[in-house]
């Protein structure tokens, strides 16, 4: 049997990469999102699109009951509001929260009981250098290191079972998502880069499709820069 992976978010910008890599390595993949209307895989054989949205956690035990064998989880699908952090709606807090931590770990709460089962599964999760450094928007950063430490509470209570859950935290990679980053920052980031260039989404892709198949076990835990020299370390 072919192996799947549930990417979510995994129809447009980095998710859609992470689709293609793993169609590509030939997986078959279940497309979780809000809005398949340009969707280049919609009609694909090997995708199974499911129109969810990820912010309704309560539907999730639901969502993933119904989808059969998962072999790899990405957590990929998030949002970015920049928004001040003295003038943050409490709506919007409590959706970038849902959305950004609540929905990947319930997922991999709800994934990860038949992983278990079968002593085996990879799931990675599309976490930011927001995460490690900080960002302008404030409950973005919160929750991406929310996500990173998830990552490594994970491991240590699901990776003995046989599962392997790591990170990844690029740096502004060039999709709709730098659409509301102020050209005056996204310049100054490309002068702080050593190729004075954004991540493009295939290179963050090949990065997770990379944890979510072949990657060491050993490298289990781990949060995986990809962020072009952006932080000295
Ligand atoms: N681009 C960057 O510079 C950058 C840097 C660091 C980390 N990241 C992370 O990479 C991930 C992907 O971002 P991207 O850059 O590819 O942005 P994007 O092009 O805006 O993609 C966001 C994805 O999330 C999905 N999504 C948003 N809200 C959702 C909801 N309520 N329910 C279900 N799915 C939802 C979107 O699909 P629908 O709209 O169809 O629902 C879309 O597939 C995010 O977690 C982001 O934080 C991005």
């Amino acid at each position: 049997m072919d192996k799947v992976a549930l990417v979510t978010g995994g129809n447009k910008g980095i998710g859609l990469e992470v689709t293609r890599y793993f169609l590509n390595h030939n997986y078959k993949v279940i497309v979780v999102a809000r809005d398949f209307n340009q969707f280049e895989f919609a009609d694909n054989e090997h995708v199974k699109t499911v129109t969810y949205d990820l912010s309704d956690i309560e539907g999730i035990p639901e969502l993933i009951a119904q989808l059969g064998q998962i072999d790899v989880l990405i957590n990929n699908a998030g949002i970015m509001l920049s928004l001040p952090y003295d003038d943050y709606p409490q709506d919007k807090i409590d959706h970038i929260i849902k959305l950004n931590i609540e929905s990947p770990v319930a997922l991999i709460r709800e994934v990860s009981k038949q992983m278990i089962e079968r002593k085996s599964g990879r799931i990675v999760n599309n976490a930011s250098i927001a995460g490690q450094i900080g960002h302008p928007d404030i409950w973005y950063g919160i929750t991406k290191a929310g996500l990173i430490n998830a990552t490594k509470s994970f491991s240590k209570s699901i990776g003995p079972h046989g599962i392997i859950i790591n990170a990844v935290a690029v740096s502004p990679a060039e999709t709709n998502m730098l659409d509301v980053i102020p050209e005056a920052r996204k310049e100054a980031f490309k002068k702080s880069v050593i190729t004075g260039r954004f991540a493009k989404a295939k290179e963050v892709a090949d990065t997770i499709g990379w944890l979510g198949t072949i990657s060491p076990d050993y490298i289990n835990g781990s949060c995986i820069d990809i962020n072009n020299g952006s932080f000295p370390r």
